[in-house]
């Protein structure tokens, strides 16, 4: 395992985590996300975070960050699902597959757990293989599909609903 650390993101951060999500998003086969927020915009998204949601990075020992893991309510209008999350998770290629993502989760589960979240639940595209493996090894389960949810490029995907009970 890597030593990161893992610490909540503050509003200063949001240059770091868009250079991240810049690198996720220009490989095109990972995410939905197709375009990038501003560095201004992801820092508004940090200010605007309510007490039951939350963003971690994973910082290397030159104060970098690597990766980071979100979690925000399902519905921030409906109080019927204040029980359940959404988790996104985004690691830079290189730090990949030793142990970032899961030292992640351990921050993000136990948050969600004092914030009475009772389940979690995740759209992960179908072509993304590795997330699906990675959400699995984390206790996720597969619960549904959206048939040509996406299209990237021209390329139709569909994405599949996985969900982890607290
Ligand atoms: C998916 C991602 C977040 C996983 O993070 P990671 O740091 O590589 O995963 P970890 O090394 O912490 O692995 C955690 C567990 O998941 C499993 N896992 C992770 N990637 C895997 C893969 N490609 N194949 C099989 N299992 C995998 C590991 O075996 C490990 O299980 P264990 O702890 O029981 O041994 C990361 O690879 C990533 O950022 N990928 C690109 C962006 C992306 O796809 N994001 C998800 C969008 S929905």
């Amino acid at each position: 395992m890597t030593a990161l650390q893992i610490r909540r993101a503050l509003p200063s951060d949001a240059p770091g985590i868009v250079e991240v999500l810049k690198s996720v998003v220009a490989e095109r086969i990972h995410s939905a996300i197709d375009q990038v927020w501003t560095v201004d915009q992801e820092a508004r998204y940090l200010e605007s975070l309510s007490h039951r949601e939350v963003l971690h990075v994973a910082v290397d020992v030159t104060a970098d960050i690597v990766g980071f893991q979100s979690l925000d309510l399902w519905s921030s209008l409906l109080p019927s699902m204040a029980h359940v999350g959404q988790v996104g998770t985004f690691l830079l290629p290189a730090w990949r597959g030793q142990g970032v993502g899961r030292q992640l989760w351990s921050a993000t589960a136990s948050f969600a757990r004092e914030a009475g979240y009772r389940k979690l639940a995740i759209q992960v595209r179908a072509s993304n293989a590795p997330a699906g493996r990675f959400y699995r090894a984390l206790g996720f389960k597969e619960c549904g599909r959206l048939t040509r949810q996406v299209i990237i490029d021209g390329v139709e995907d569909d994405e599949v609903l996985m969900e982890f009970f607290c």
